[in-house]
């Protein structure tokens, strides 16, 4: 009898186990809604970003907290309503559990209103305007802010005798970032600043240049997202400012690891302040490289790749503290906080802003083994964004 009633609670137990194994097993995917410039000028941004994310879910197993990761991705064209459309139909259709991606600053902000109705968390791999995470408080950035990149350059210049900048760049939120906390903090320091702003579709830098070779500066500080180097640097050599001697500095990214080849020698000498290069001295960074060329056909990651790997593991992170609960709060706090050792260096999810802190390498392009490479030689530790931190105090 009790053996009989032993078999048949085993049964049951079995049974029941099966029944809740499939209904767990309905659950047992977090979609995360890829939203890229997969195609237009921004495509290699969305290239870069895609390549990591399918790394590091190669290397790592897809499951977390229980949970399989299951990547939807999606072409926005750089497109900011096609962005917002999307963003809504993968919450309304496929039901992810997770927005990210987003390439440029109007793309972020357009899905910033889906992510708040939704309580969606919006994983931030690309665009960098400072005000970017204030626009939800389910937005978390991977990447970085040109604020947090331009300061620093800033104090470079007036340590290094540069008293007179022209500054190129392009005419949108991060541009105006860049320009703007740039200027302000060179100035304060005794500088003198001319500025233009170039626009973001079909740039033509031709007549700027010309302004900036008139101009007679020490150096030239730009901003051209990243994709567009190439073409900038182009026509800085056309107009001649490479032989009248004028210094290019700026944030990285003019000199971005993927296009740095096809700049070619004229980016030698170039001083930027970023926070990642392919030259990064760590093991955890020759790790990373050596894996994501050897799966991309032997194509360098540049910031935009090292961004949205990290996005994947604070996203992977995040369902490992939940135990795979995708509710949207309960992975945003998961999120907030969360410190690791990236191949750029330390991070950490700043818990105030949900903004990325982060090392600022000061770089000199120069050629390495017949390779251009941005070299790091100095260090600036654990930036803040510097917008949020002015508004805290
Ligand atoms: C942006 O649109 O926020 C953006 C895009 C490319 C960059 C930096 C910022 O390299």
């Amino acid at each position: 009898m009790a053996i009989r009633r032993q078999v048949l609670k085993g049964a049951l137990g079995l049974s029941l186990a099966a029944a809740l194994g499939s209904a767990a097993f309905a659950q047992d995917a977090a979609k995360v809604g890829l939203i890229l410039p997969m195609t237009g000028p921004f495509a290699s941004t969305g290239k870069q970003i895609d390549a990591a994310v399918k790394l590091f879910l190669a290397q790592n197993g897809a499951v977390f907290g229980g949970k399989k990761i299951e990547i939807i991705l999606k072409d926005d064209t750089g497109n900011a309503d096609t962005t917002r459309r999307l963003a809504q139909e993968l919450v309304v259709n496929d039901k992810v559990a997770v927005l990210a991606g987003f390439g440029l600053t109007p793309l972020a902000l357009a899905a910033a209103q889906v992510a708040t109705q939704a309580k969606v968390p919006e994983v931030v791999m690309a665009a960098a305007t400072a005000t970017i995470t204030e626009a939800s408080p389910y937005i978390v950035r991977t990447s970085f802010t040109l604020p947090q990149a331009s300061e620093p350059m800033a104090d470079w210049a007036l340590k290094n005798n540069i008293k007179k900048v022209f500054t190129v760049v392009t005419d949108y939120g991060p541009g105006i970032d860049a320009e703007t906390s740039f200027a302000n903090k060179f100035k304060a320091g005794g500088g003198t600043v001319e500025s233009v702003r170039v626009p973001l579709r079909n740039p033509d830098f031709a007549p700027f240049l010309q302004r900036a070779s008139e101009a007679k500066p020490d150096a030239l500080f730009v901003f051209v997202p990243s994709g567009i180097g190439a073409q900038f640097m182009k026509q800085f050599v056309e107009r001649g400012l490479d032989k009248a001697g004028v210094k290019l500095i700026g944030p990285g990214d003019v000199v971005d690891d993927d296009i740095l080849e096809s700049i070619g020698d004229v980016a030698i000498g170039a001083i930027t302040t970023h926070h990642y290069s392919v030259a990064h001295d760590s093991a955890a960074n020759k790790a990373f490289v050596t894996a994501f060329k050897a799966a991309n056909g032997g194509m360098r990651p540049n910031f935009m790749a090292v961004a949205g790997y990290d996005g994947m593991r604070v996203i992977a992170e995040a369902l490992k503290k939940t135990n795979g609960n995708t509710d949207g709060d309960a992975l945003v706090a998961a999120m907030k906080g969360l410190s690791l050792e990236s191949p750029r260096g330390p991070i950490l999810i700043d818990p105030d802003t949900r903004d990325i802190v982060q090392n600022i390498y000061v770089r000199k392009t120069e050629k390495k083994d017949g390779e251009l490479f941005n070299v790091e030689f100095a260090i600036i530790p654990m930036v803040k964004d510097p917008v949020k931190a002015a508004k805290k105090q």
